[in-house]
């Protein structure tokens, strides 16, 4: 079985990790975090969401954050929008991509975006249609493809059926999440075989969160089927608001480590990123989720 030789990573740290610190992080330190992470290697970022400031505070920030910004030639910046307001306040922040966003399961759907499945779908299309047609990239983000916190475990085919509908109204990549981080190899596997259906394996990525120290092993088995594109957290830094409990994703400096290791090339500077992740960790007032950087540090202090 040969893997992939090489991987992209999208850090979502600056929105997926940051969106659910109940403190307000000011825009100045998000648009460092930026410029770290640019710095280090990143290609991709996930910078903020269009979404509401009722429900969402710590995003309000987003034009903010998306102004003041230096970006880089060659990283796609992306955003997450969840219906035409959100788009439209977004599109005035020139994007490359755009994130609509739902998920297999019913419960998770109504919680996060207050609405149905169909509902969503029904919302997304026109984003998409905005999108495309304007030349942004679109990708779709699938929620609880293993396990939803309000339903328990999902099965493969419902993670088929939402990826069929993605890709019935244009969406040109999607993420396979794990939001609450219950999956285990094969059960990641599961969903990612049910998305293929769908979406070519260059247009399918893994979204892993770490709340049961799972996430490694799911990336390892995500790779073993040809995945190389994973969305992963500096500092695994996050949790949704609406996934209680949920840890954040995976560290960006563990699967970067697990990468080389293996031989596989990202692009990234190790050193580089973990000076972000110690960066943002000494800005919010804790240690580094990284493992891999909590190491690599103590080993620079010895
Ligand atoms: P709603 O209440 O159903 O929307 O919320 P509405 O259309 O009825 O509008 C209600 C109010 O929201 C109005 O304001 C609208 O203007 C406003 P009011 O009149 O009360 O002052 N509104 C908006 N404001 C700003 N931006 C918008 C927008 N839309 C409406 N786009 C909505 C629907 C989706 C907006 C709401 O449910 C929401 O904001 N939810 C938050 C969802 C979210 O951000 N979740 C976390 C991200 S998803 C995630 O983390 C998972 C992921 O990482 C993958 C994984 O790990 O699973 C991606
Ligand atoms: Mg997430």
């Amino acid at each position: 079985m040969s893997l992939p030789s090489q991987v992209r990573l999208i850090d979502v740290g600056p929105r997926d990790g940051l969106q659910n610190e109940k403190q307000p992080v000011p825009a100045a330190v998000k648009i460092e975090l930026v410029h770290r992470l640019q710095a280090a290697g990143l290609k991709e970022i996930e910078v903020t969401s269009y979404v509401s400031p009722k429900w969402v505070p710590q995003m309000a920030d987003n034009h903010e954050v998306m102004a003041g910004m230096n970006r880089q030639t060659g990283v796609r910046y992306s955003v997450l929008t969840p219906n035409l307001k959100g788009y439209e306040a977004a599109v005035a922040d020139r994007p490359d991509e755009i994130v609509v966003f739902g998920a297999a399961s019913e419960a998770f759907t109504q919680k996060n975006i207050n609405c149905s499945i169909a509902e969503s779908i029904e919302r997304f299309a026109p984003v998409v249609q905005a999108a495309l047609a304007a030349g942004i990239a679109v990708r779709g983000a699938m929620s609880c493809t293993v396990g939803c916190p309000y339903e328990g475990e999902i099965a493969p085919e419902r993670v088929g059926y939402l990826a069929g509908l993605m890709k019935g109204i244009g969406v040109q990549r999607v993420d396979v999440a794990d939001t609450i981080g219950v999956g285990t190899p094969k059960k990641v596997q599961a969903a990612i075989e049910a998305t293929l259906a769908h979406f070519g394996i260059d247009h399918i990525s893994g979204h892993f969160h770490d709340t049961y120290g799972q996430a490694l092993s799911n990336t390892y088995a995500a790779l073993q089927m040809g995945v190389w594109n994973f969305q992963s957290s500096v500092a695994g830094l996050g949790g949704c608001p609406y996934a209680k409990g949920a840890t954040g994703n995976v560290a960006t400096e563990d699967v970067v480590y697990l990468l080389q290791g293996l031989g596989i090339d990202t692009g990234i500077d190790l050193d580089q990123l973990v000076d972000a992740g110690a960066y943002i960790s000494e800005q919010l007032g804790r240690p580094s989720g990284s493992r891999v950087a909590r190491a690599l540090m103590a080993k620079r202090s010895s």
